[in-house]
């Protein structure tokens, strides 16, 4: 039975998982893989990714949520498990953007040189106690959020939030591109280098395109289960992966003309946006005001996520242990923050986690639902969730095809070949 009074809104439904979808993968990873790949390069094979393992992907897993099939449940337990593993590390890089939030506010990064930003950046994020204390803040506000419940707390939250998050994006760009010389910036985004793209660009593409649109760890399944009856899933798919996309590219449009005018170099890999972007809002007219701006809109694409991670579990929780929601969150807030604790104590952790997750839970995760959806779900019950309302079953077909026969091959093919057997 599903709780009908408590389901999402028709949009609010793709807000909440854009909220998800649109993270640190778009505005901290998504730049600085373009900056190392070749441009615009990077961002047609992520394009081709998109269509082929995004979309077929994203509305399998809506698909399993929403239809709430009965042994879906051990998927279910597989999915917190693995949410749970992916919160803990999300958690920390989320304190992050709340230190340099802070750090922003109380305008400490100004007038500090490249090195010194290095410094700070390093000395931070290899100490204990700071970054703690930041996921123990950000996962209070996820628990605030998600005691509200899923309309009231998880709809309202990410209705402000996301178009929110969308006004800081175009200020930022707005000023990016006002500077003198930004226009190199620009051309570097859009022009593309073929020459860049090797077998290893497009794994990176599609290990982004997992993470950016949050597959394969149960959230969109968890979505999912609060939908209206008769929301289309393609549609929805599209509309959230389009959303997620945009602002992946906002953010590129966002840093790329300011770091290209201040001559800053773009390829700085993860501590693009705690490293090179402190220094650039540092020479900047307006400086002050726009990085505390970035990293609010950093800081809250985090939550949005954070919260969808919680819900995994929660949904888990509730529905498989018969837990009331405040035990299921005081549960869920302490083994995540114990696992933060000890990668944070143990830094190869930190790293470990991050391989993992990256590497082999989401797309293990992928081909799990992909497998579930295209072997074992009957197959005209799929084939109804997958035709968009008022397009011809071609599409349906089309989306079906992939999930069976082009995504579970694919993805053993590259665990294979990450594992070094082919
Ligand atoms: N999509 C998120 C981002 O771009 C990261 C992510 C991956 C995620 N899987 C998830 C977030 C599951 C929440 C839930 O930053």
């Amino acid at each position: 039975m599903k709780e009908t009074k408590n389901n999402f809104g028709k949009f609010g439904v793709v807000l909440a998982a854009a909220g998800s979808a649109v993270g640190l993968g778009n505005i901290w990873k998504f730049p600085y893989m373009i900056g190392e790949n070749g441009g615009a390069a990077f961002l047609i094979v992520y394009l081709g990714c998109v269509l082929l393992f995004g979309i077929p992907l994203m509305t399998s897993e809506f698909y399993v949520g929403k239809s709430g099939l009965k042994n879906w449940r051990w998927i279910h337990g597989l999915t917190a498990v693995s949410s749970t593993l992916f919160f803990a590390f999300y958690l920390v890089v989320t304190g992050w953007c709340f230190e340099y939030l802070y750090l922003s506010i109380i305008n400490a990064t100004s007038g500090l040189c490249p090195t010194q930003l290095e410094n700070t950046f390093q000395a931070f994020s290899n100490s204990i106690w700071m970054p703690l204390l930041w996921a123990v803040i950000a996962i209070v506000l996820t628990a605030l959020i998600e005691l509200a419940g899923v309309k009231s707390g998880i709809e309202r939250a990410n209705k402000t939030l996301m178009p929110l998050l969308l006004v800081m994006l175009l200020v930022m760009i707005i000023r990016g591109l006002t500077l003198p010389g930004s226009s190199a910036g620009l051309r570097f985004l859009l022009e593309p280098n073929f020459s860049k793209i090797t077998p290893n660009l497009i794994l990176s593409a599609m290990g982004q395109c997992f993470f950016s649109l949050s597959i394969g760890v149960g959230t969109l399944a968890t979505y999912a289960h609060y939908m209206r009856e008769e929301q289309d899933l393609p549609i929805t798919s599209a509309r959230v992966i389009g959303l997620d996309t945009l602002v992946a590219i906002l953010a590129g449009a966002a840093i790329f003309p300011a770091v290209f005018a201040l001559g800053i170099n773009p390829t700085e890999g993860p501590e693009l946006v705690f490293v090179t972007l402190p220094s650039m809002f540092g020479q900047m007219r307006a400086g002050y005001a726009l990085q505390i701006a970035f990293f609010l809109l950093l800081s809250i694409a985090a939550l949005t996520s954070t919260i969808s991670l919680m819900e995994v579990e929660l949904h888990f929780l509730q529905k498989t242990l018969k837990m009331s929601r405040i035990k299921g969150i005081l549960l869920s807030s302490g083994v995540v923050l114990g696992l933060c604790l000890i990668a944070l104590l143990y830094k190869p952790v930190f790293g470990w986690l991050d391989q993992l997750v990256s590497l082999y839970l989401l797309p293990f995760g992928g081909l799990v639902f992909a497998i579930y959806v295209g072997w074992r779900c009957p197959k005209d019950h799929v084939l109804r969730h997958m035709t968009p309302q008022g397009c011809p079953p071609f599409f349906g077909q089309v989306l079906y095809t992939l999930v069976r026969y082009f995504i579970p091959p694919t993805i053993l093919l590259i665990f294979l070949q990450g594992i070094g057997a082919v």
